[in-house]
C-alpha cells in the first residue's frame, strides 16, 4: 500500500475513531513474570565512573524491584599511553594486561575495580564480558587503535583487539587472575550472582578467527573462571543473530558433546545461552525508497520483523536441544538497530516516543516468541548507555546528537520511562487481550505496516503487594501520523478483599506521550538548545523522569468484582494503569 492511501485510511479511522477494548482477567495467573528489561549495555566500560555515567547506573539500579545487570566490551583492552581509561566512541581501555621489559605479564585491575566498584554502588551487577585482546597479548596487535567516524560507521574499528592470544595458556591466566582478584575482591556470594561470558558476536570480525579458535578462547576462560570460583554462572556465546548459520547450534554441541579446549573432557559447562538481535530502520519517503539522509520527504521506517525473525530462529535452535531446552536465554545485546555509535536519518527514533514504543512491541514479542517454542527467556539487554566529555570527545556529544543512549548530557531520554514502567509490573502476569494487538505472527512476517498499529497490552497481579498493573503501548514501523486509540479497559477477577469499604480502588495512570515523561519534546519546544539555561536544564531533568497523566484517582469497582477505565492513547504513546487496593481516604 502506498502512504498517500495510508494517509487516507487514516483519516478515515480519525473520523469513525480507533476503538480498543483491553480485557484483563486478575484471576488468570499466567506464571511469575519474568522482567526480561532489566539488562543494559554499551562498547565503551569507562563511563562507569564519569559523573553522568554513574549518575545514570544508580538510576538504572533503581529502576525497579529486581536486580539490574550491565555489560560492556573492552574490559580488557589496552589503552594509548596518556589515555589508558579514557572512552572514546566504541572504545575503552583498562590496562588490565601488560608484559614488562622482560616480556612477563604485569596484571593491574585498578581500573576495572573502579568499574565495578561503580555498577555496585548503584545496584547493578556486572554481566561480565571477558575481552577483547590486550595490546601485549594479541598474535597480530598493529594497529591496535582507531578513531571511529560515527557517519561512516563501523567498518574500521576491527584491529588488534579482535585477534587471537600468542598464547592460549596466557589468556588463561589472565582470566584466572581476574577472577581471583574478584572472588577477593567482591566475595564469592556477590560474584555468584554475576554472569560471565567470554568476547562479543565471534560470528563476525570482532574475533579475527577461526570457530574452533573461538572455542578454545571461551573453553580457557571459562575454565579459568570455574578455577577461580567453581559456583560461577557461565554461559555465551553471545553472537550476532542466531538463526542465519549453523553458528549456534555448533556451539552448543560443542558445549553438549564436544572436547573441552582447555581440559580435555567432554562438553563446556553452560548455565545460560546468550545471542543478539537488532532491527533494522530505514529512512523512506511514500513510496518506500530509501532516500538520502536528511531528505525532507523522508521518515524513519523501523523494522521489528528482522529482529524477531533472528530471535525466533535461535529459539528454535535452543528448542532443538532437550539438554538447553530450560537453559536460561539472554539476549545479550536487543536493539532496533545495530550501532549505538553511528548517526544517521534512519535513526532517528532514538531521541522521542518512538524508541520505547518500538521495545514495548518488540520485548513483548521476544516473550510470545519464547512461550510458543518452550524455551526459557530470562533477558533482552538494551545496549545503550551514555556519552560524555572526556579527553577524546571534548565537544563531540551534545543534546540530543542522535546516538543510541539512554540519557544525553545528564538528561534521560523517553525510552527510559519504558523501562521504569516495567520495573513497576511485578507478581504473576495474568491474561490481557487487545482488540488492536496485531497478531505475533503478521508482526513474525510483515512487522507492523498495515493501516491501523499496534495497540498491544500486558497486565501483572501482585497479590502480597495488592497491586494490579495494565501495560499499553500504540506502535506501528511508520514514524507517521495515525489516529489516538480510544482505549476501554475493563479489569476482572479482582478479589473481593482489593476494594475498600466503599466499593473503591485507587488507580495511578502513569504516561509517556508529548507532554509526559518526555525531555525531548520539551527541549524541541525550547527551541533545541544546545546551550540550555540553568533553569532550563532543571526543566529537562524534570521532564525525563516518569510522570503520571493526572492525580492518581479513586474508580469504583462493581459487585461482580470488575474496573473500567477509558483513555485515549496517542500514537508511539505509553500507559502503565495501577490499580491498588484503596486506602479508603481518597473521596468517594
Ligand atoms: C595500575 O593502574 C592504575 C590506573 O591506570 C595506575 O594509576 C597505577 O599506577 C597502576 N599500578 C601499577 C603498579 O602500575
Ligand atoms: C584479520 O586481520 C587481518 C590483519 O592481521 C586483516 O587483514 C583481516 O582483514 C582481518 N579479518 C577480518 C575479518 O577483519
Ligand atoms: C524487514 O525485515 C524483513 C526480515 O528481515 C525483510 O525481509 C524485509 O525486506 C525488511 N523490510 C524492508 C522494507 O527492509
Ligand atoms: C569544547 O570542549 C571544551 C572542554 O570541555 C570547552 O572548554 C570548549 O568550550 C568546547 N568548545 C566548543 C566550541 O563547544
Ligand atoms: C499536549 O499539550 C498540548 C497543549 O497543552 C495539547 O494541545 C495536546 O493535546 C497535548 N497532547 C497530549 C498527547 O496530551
Amino acid at each position: 500500500m502506498t502512504l498517500s492511501v495510508l494517509a487516507a485510511t487514516s483519516l478515515v479511522a480519525t473520523a469513525l475513531g480507533h476503538q480498543v477494548s483491553i480485557s484483563v482477567d486478575a484471576s488468570s495467573s499466567l506464571g511469575p513474570w519474568t522482567p526480561i528489561h532489566r539488562f543494559y549495555g554499551c562498547d565503551e566500560p569507562n563511563y562507569a565512573y564519569y559523573p553522568r555515567g554513574s549518575a545514570l547506573l544508580r538510576e538504572l539500579g533503581d529502576i525497579g524491584k529486581d536486580q539490574t545487570f550491565f555489560r560492556t566490551h573492552n574490559l580488557l583492552t589496552t589503552g594509548e599511553p596518556g589515555l589508558v581509561g579514557v572512552p572514546g566512541l566504541k572504545w575503552g581501555s583498562t590496562n588490565a594486561y601488560t608484559v614488562d621489559d622482560n616480556g612477563n605479564p604485569t596484571y593491574n585491575f585498578t581500573i576495572i575495580d573502579d568499574i565495578f566498584d561503580h555498577y555496585l554502588a548503584g545496584n547493578v551487577k556486572p554481566y561480565l564480558e571477558i575481552g577483547f585482546m590486550p595490546k601485549a597479548l594479541a598474535v597480530d596487535p598493529d594497529p591496535y587503535f582507531f578513531d571511529f567516524d560515527p557517519e561512516a560507521g563501523a567498518d574500521n574499528i576491527y584491529t588488534g583487539w579482535s585477534h587471537p592470544p600468542k598464547s592460549y595458556e596466557r589468556w588463561g591466566e589472565l582470566v584466572y587472575k581476574l577472577a581471583t582478584h574478584l572472588v577477593d575482591r567482591y566475595g564469592v556470594d556477590e560474584v555468584n550472582e554475576w554472569y560471565f561470558e567470554v568476547w562479543n558476536e565471534p560470528n563476525i570480525p570482532y574475533w579475527n578467527g577461526t570457530t574452533k579458535g573461538f572455542y578454545k578462547l571461551h573453553d580457557y576462560a571459562i575454565n579459568s573462571v570455574l578455577k577461580a570460583l567453581p559456583t560461577a554462572r557461565v554461559g555465551g556465546p553471545d553472537l550476532a543473530g542466531g538463526a542465519d548459520d549453523s553458528y549456534l547450534g555448533d556451539f552448543l554441541e560443542h558445549c553438549a558433546h564436544g572436547t573441552n579446549y582447555a581440559t580435555g573432557e567432554e562438553g563446556t559447562p553452560l548455565d545460560f545461552i546468550s545471542f543478539h538481535s537488532k532491527g533494522a530502520p530505514l529512512f523512506v519517503n511514500s513510496a518506500g525508497d530509501v532516500v538520502e539522509d536528511g531528505a525532507s520527504d523522508g521518515f524513519v521506517q523501523m523494522n521489528v520483523s528482522t529482529q524477531l525473525q533472528e530471535v525466533d530462529g535461535a529459539f528454535s535452535v535452543v528448542a532443538s536441544f532437550p539438554q538447553y531446552k530450560d537453559t536460561p536465554i539472554i539476549m545479550g545485546e536487543y536493539d532496533p538497530d545495530s550501532c549505538a555509535a553511528c548517526t544517521s536519518s534512519a535513526y532517528g527514533y532514538r531521541n522521542g516516543l518512538l524508541y520505547g514504543a518500538y521495545s514495548a512491541a518488540s520485548f513483548t514479542r521476544a516473550m510470545d516468541l519464547a512461550a510458543n517454542h518452550g524455551v526459557n527467556l530470562q533477558g533482552a539487554l538494551t545496549w545503550a548507555f551514555e556519552y560524555e566529555q572526556n579527553a577524546i570527545l571534548p565537544n563531540e556529544t551534545g543534546y540530543f546528537d542522535g546516538y543510541r543512549v539512554l540519557s544525553t548530557q545528564g538528561i534521560d531520554k523517553p525510552v527510559l520511562n519504558f523501562h521504569r514502567m516495567w520495573g513497576m509490573l511485578s507478581g504473576d502476569r495474568i491474561k490481557a487481550e487487545s482488540s488492536g494487538q496485531v497478531p505475533l505472527d503478521v508482526v513474525l512476517s510483515d512487522g507492523v505496516r498495515g493501516d491501523q498499529a499496534d495497540v498491544g497490552a500486558l497486565a501483572t497481579f501482585d497479590n502480597d503487594a495488592q497491586a494490579l498493573y495494565v501495560f499499553v503501548w500504540h506502535y506501528h514501523d511508520n514514524n507517521l501520523d495515525f489516529p489516538d486509540a480510544k482505549v476501554s479497559v475493563e479489569v476482572e477477577g479482582l478479589p473481593a478483599t482489593f476494594s475498600n469499604k466503599h466499593g473503591k480502588v485507587t488507580a495511578t495512570h502513569y504516561r509517556v506521550d508529548d507532554n509526559h515523561s518526555n525531555s525531548y519534546a520539551k527541549w524541541l519546544s525550547m527551541g533545541s538548545p544546545q546551550d540550555p539555561t540553568p533553569e532550563q536544564y532543571h526543566e529537562l531533568v524534570r521532564a525525563g523522569k516518569l510522570a503520571t497523566l493526572g492525580a492518581p484517582k479513586s474508580v469504583h469497582v462493581s459487585k461482580k468484582g470488575t474496573v473500567s477505565l477509558d483513555f485515549p492513547l496517542p500514537i508511539r504513546a505509553l500507559s502503565l494503569l495501577v490499580l491498588e487496593k484503596g486506602d479508603g481516604s481518597c473521596s468517594p
